[in-house]
């Protein structure tokens, strides 16, 4: 086992050895994969992939997630043509590549083009979904209508899924956009109202190399004591 680095936050200090071998440094590689292989994903490893999901916290255990897999090509070319539609709604991110010709556009925006084109030969669109819940904060007198799915106890599990994904060698992209058609969603897939559809993953082997992610170090994010204090 070998020693972990030591604390950004506290340099010269080694903190101990590491439990889980290279756990630091494969918490770094799980970026949004949005260009995958149409191969299909063999059933072993989507059953990996959620049951790692599963293992995530939530409040009193209650464990409110349920997933939905679209691998059917009704299915799949469904989602991808309301999601397709709804990025370029929202987003102006045309469908027709005819129109995006001449413009000059970065890496993350290249790939979601990608994703959007190809969105429906994805082996697996997961889609996570949460039962739905108020809020501690909303008042009993407020709660009118539908509840939102219980996000704090989805995300964990999303995460959960994503780090499996890039444990087994496949690529995954948590996507959001699926909000804007909703309910459309909901009647199509016959979802009651008692779940919300909270994350759609499309899974699959990955085309490009999966590599380390951009971020900020946690020490710029970072306030001891007193919102603004760094250390
Ligand atoms: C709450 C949330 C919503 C997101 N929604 C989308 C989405 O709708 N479509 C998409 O392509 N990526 C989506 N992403 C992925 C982010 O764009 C991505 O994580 C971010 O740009 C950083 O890229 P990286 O993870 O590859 O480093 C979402 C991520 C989060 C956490």
């Amino acid at each position: 086992m070998t020693a972990s680095p030591s604390s950004p936050f506290d340099p010269g200090v080694d903190s101990g050895p590491e439990l889980f071998p290279d756990f630091f440094k494969h918490v770094g590689q799980v970026r949004a994969i949005r260009r995958l292989r149409p191969d299909p994903v063999p059933r072993k490893m989507l059953e990996q992939v959620l049951q790692a999901g599963v293992q995530a916290p939530s409040g009193q255990n209650q464990q409110p997630w349920k997933f939905l897999v679209l691998e059917d090509k009704p299915s799949k070319r469904w989602f991808a043509d309301h999601y397709g539609a709804a990025m370029e709604n929202r987003f102006g991110l045309s469908r027709d590549p005819a129109k995006r010709s001449g413009k000059k556009i970065g890496r993350q925006l290249r790939a979601m083009f990608y994703q959007i084109d190809h969105l429906h030969e994805a082996p697996v669109i997961l889609l996570v979904c949460g039962e739905r819940d108020w809020p501690f904060k909303v008042p009993e007198p407020e709660r009118v209508g539908l509840a939102p799915p219980n996000y704090g106890a989805i995300y964990p599990c999303v995460q959960n899924i994503l780090l499996a994904c890039r444990a087994l060698g496949l690529g995954a992209a948590l996507t959001t956009m699926h909000q804007v058609f909703d309910e459309a969603l909901s009647a199509q897939f016959s979802i009651p109202d008692d779940y919300g559809v909270v994350v759609a993953i499309p899974i699959g082997f990955p085309l490009g190399r999966l590599g380390p992610v951009t971020r900020k170090p946690a020490t710029t994010q970072t306030f001891f004591n007193r919102w603004g204090e760094q250390q």
